[in-house]
């Protein structure tokens, strides 16, 4: 079979690896793909954004049998439904499912009908009903822009004075574009016992019917060591949780994942793909933070590499809804992956560094996020570049390995988390 996948980052990489080791597949195409991603697959120049061109450049590649399409924003546009109304085959959620994440006011609307555990809150679309909302209320708060905004459109509010003009930069200032028409002020969850936050992701396949966990991890958000700086798309992972044992899992799974999966039934939007539960461990048990509607990135690249079972054969059969007939196993063992970004990211950052990579362990792993080759040479072409993973016995194991090669990795201006993975472990 050959495959088409949308997408551009670490990720993408990552599932274009997993599927690269499916026996059914022959050829891999990825629009638009990175430097490394161009090592598996054929790399496709089609902004995948406009949804008429992706739909037209598969119906013209007829050898193109199935199209895995995996960051939110073109789920939230409908590429999965165009291109099944084109009578194409394809993997991910479809348009009105993939509100679960595309809108937050849905999610949460969802969680509060269908008693699912999350933050208290209230939805507004007038700044006026916010303020005087908010000026009633306790600190820290959290605001969030309802619709997608790279990460970007949540506030934790310490202060009136924040919350004012957080409130300003989402509905006056339109900081995040129309994400921000509506917000969500909810109010702020605190961990159970460990510092700082206890947040664990979780990323499940389901068909709409049977819904299967994958193993869970964890993301370092933040740009700095300690979880300082910006919010960002994720410095990076590592895998098991530590404090998400079968206990956590079993409560998960009766309370959040299959009311989850029973909801968006009765609501008449049946979610197929892979949906992300961002936790938190509070002291009133497992919460939702957030949803979304496809797997993490960064906890792809540290979830799919302990995957045993052919991840193309658990795709296929959640399009054909046969999820329950797939036995999905795993690894023993931990994996752990650091980012290295471009200096400045989140914020300005200079593109086109020249990247060497010198010779690694085995066992060292890397997906490329941006990046891409110009003349033959390797260069930067985003804020998060690469993806360096390693496995191991444990976290420990692991992140010791990962860190002692990155001294043979350069590129001018690259920064990283020292940290990543001993995030929960107590001194
Ligand atoms: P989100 O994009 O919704 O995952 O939010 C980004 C980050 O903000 C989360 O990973 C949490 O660290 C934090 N956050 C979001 N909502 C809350 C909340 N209600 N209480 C505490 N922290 C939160
Ligand atoms: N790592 C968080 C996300 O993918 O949204």
């Amino acid at each position: 079979m050959n495959v088409l996948i949308i997408g551009n980052g670490g990720r993408e990489h990552a599932i274009a690896a997993a599927i690269a080791k499916s026996p059914s597949v022959e050829k891999i195409y990825c629009m638009k793909g990175n430097a490394g991603i161009a090592e598996l697959a054929e790399c496709v120049d089609v902004d995948y954004m406009n949804i008429d061109a992706v739909c037209d450049w598969v119906d013209a590649h007829k050898d193109v049998e199935y199209t895995i399409v995996a960051p939110d924003d073109p789920l939230a546009a409908g590429l999965v439904d165009a291109l099944e109304a084109r009578g194409h085959r394809a993997f991910g959620p479809n348009k009105r499912a993939a509100r679960i994440e595309s809108s937050k006011a849905f999610a949460k609307a969802l969680m509060k009908k269908y008693g699912i555990p999350t933050a208290a809150y209230e939805i507004f679309d007038d700044y006026e009903k916010a303020l005087a909302y908010v000026r009633g209320g306790k600190f820290p708060v959290v605001l969030k822009a309802d619709g997608l905004a790279l990460g970007k459109g949540v506030l934790i509010c310490e202060t009136l004075a924040d919350a004012e003009a957080g409130l300003k930069q989402i509905m006056l200032d339109k900081a995040f574009g129309e994400a921000g028409d509506k917000v969500v002020v909810e109010e702020f969850l605190t961990g159970k016992e460990f510092t700082p936050g206890e947040e664990v992701s979780v990323l499940a396949f389901t068909d709409g019917k049977t819904i299967v966990p994958m193993i869970a991890s964890c993301d370092h958000k933040r740009a700095f060591d300690g979880d300082k700086g910006l919010n960002t798309g994720g410095m990076g992972t590592f895998t098991p949780c530590p404090f998400y044992g079968p206990a956590e899992a079993e409560e998960v799974m009766k309370k959040i994942m299959l009311p989850t999966v029973v909801a968006m039934n009765a609501e008449g939007c049946p979610f197929k793909g892979v949906l992300y539960f961002g936790l938190m461990r509070t002291p009133g048990g497992m919460k939702v933070v957030e949803y979304n509607s496809r797997f993490g990135d960064p906890e792809t690249q540290v979830v799919l590499p302990m995957l045993k079972t052919d991840l193309l054969e658990i795709f296929q059969a959640i399009t054909d809804g046969r999820l329950a007939d797939v036995k999905i196993e795993w690894e023993e063992g931990a994996c752990v992956c650091v980012v290295l970004a471009s200096g400045g990211y989140p914020q300005h950052y200079e593109k086109g560094k020249p990247i060497e990579i010198g010779k690694l362990e085995e066992g060292v792993f890397v997906y490329h996020a941006g990046t891409k080759r110009e003349n033959g040479i390797l260069k930067t072409n985003g804020g998060r570049v690469l993806n360096v993973c390693a496995k191991g016995k444990t976290v420990e194991d692991a992140r010791e390995k990962v860190y002692r090669n990155l001294s043979n990795i350069h590129f001018e201006g690259m920064q990283y988390r020292r940290d990543i993975g001993i995030k929960y472990v107590k001194n």
